[in-house]
C-alpha cells in the first residue's frame, strides 16, 4: 500500500505541531513581521487547513475556501526572495524543532521551497 506523506509523517498531530513550531519563529523573523497580523491564530489554523491537504491528507482547505489559488492570494503581500528564503528557514527549523524525520523532511521541503518561490511577486531587493 502506498502510503501517502500525510500518513508517513504521522498525519494531523504532526502538521498541527509543525505549524506551531513555524509561526513561532514567523512571529519573531524581522524579515516576516512586517507582512504578518500581529495575531497568527488564524494564518495558523489557515495552514494547518492547506498542508494537510498539500501532504495528502484531508481537503481541509479547499472544503472551507475553495481552490487554494496560493499566488493570487499572496498577491496583496510584497513577497521578495528573501522573504521566501526567511519563510524557508522558519519551516527548515522548525522541522528540525518536532524532529521531522528522513526521507519525509527532504521531499516536503523541497516541494515547500519550489512553492515558496513561487510566491515571490516581485524582484524588488531587500
Ligand atoms: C497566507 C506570507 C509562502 C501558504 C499568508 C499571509 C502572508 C503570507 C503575509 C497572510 C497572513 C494573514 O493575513 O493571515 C508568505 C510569505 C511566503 C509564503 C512571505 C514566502 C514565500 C507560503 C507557502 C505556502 C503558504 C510556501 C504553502 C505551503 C499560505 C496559506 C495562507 C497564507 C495557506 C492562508 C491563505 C488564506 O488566507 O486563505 N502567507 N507566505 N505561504 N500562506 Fe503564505
Amino acid at each position: 500500500m502506498n502510503q501517502t506523506p500525510y500518513e508517513a509523517i504521522g498525519g494531523d498531530e504532526t502538521i498541527k505541531k509543525l505549524v506551531a513550531a513555524f509561526y513561532k519563529r514567523v512571529a519573531k523573523h524581522p524579515d516576516l513581521i512586517p507582512i504578518f497580523p500581529d495575531d497568527l491564530t488564524e494564518t495558523q489554523r489557515k495552514q494547518h487547513q492547506f498542508l494537510s491537504q498539500f501532504l495528502g491528507g484531508p481537503t481541509l482547505y479547499s472544503d472551507e475556501d475553495g481552490h487554494p489559488m496560493l499566488r493570487a492570494r499572496h498577491l496583496p503581500f510584497e513577497i521578495t526572495p528573501g522573504r521566501a528564503n526567511a519563510w524557508l528557514s522558519c519551516m527548515d527549523e522548525a522541522m528540525d524543532e518536532i524532529g521531522l524525520e528522513n526521507p519525509m523532511r527532504d521531499q516536503i521541503f523541497s516541494r515547500l521551497t519550489f512553492t515558496a518561490h513561487h510566491m515571490v511577486n516581485t524582484d524588488k531587493l531587500d
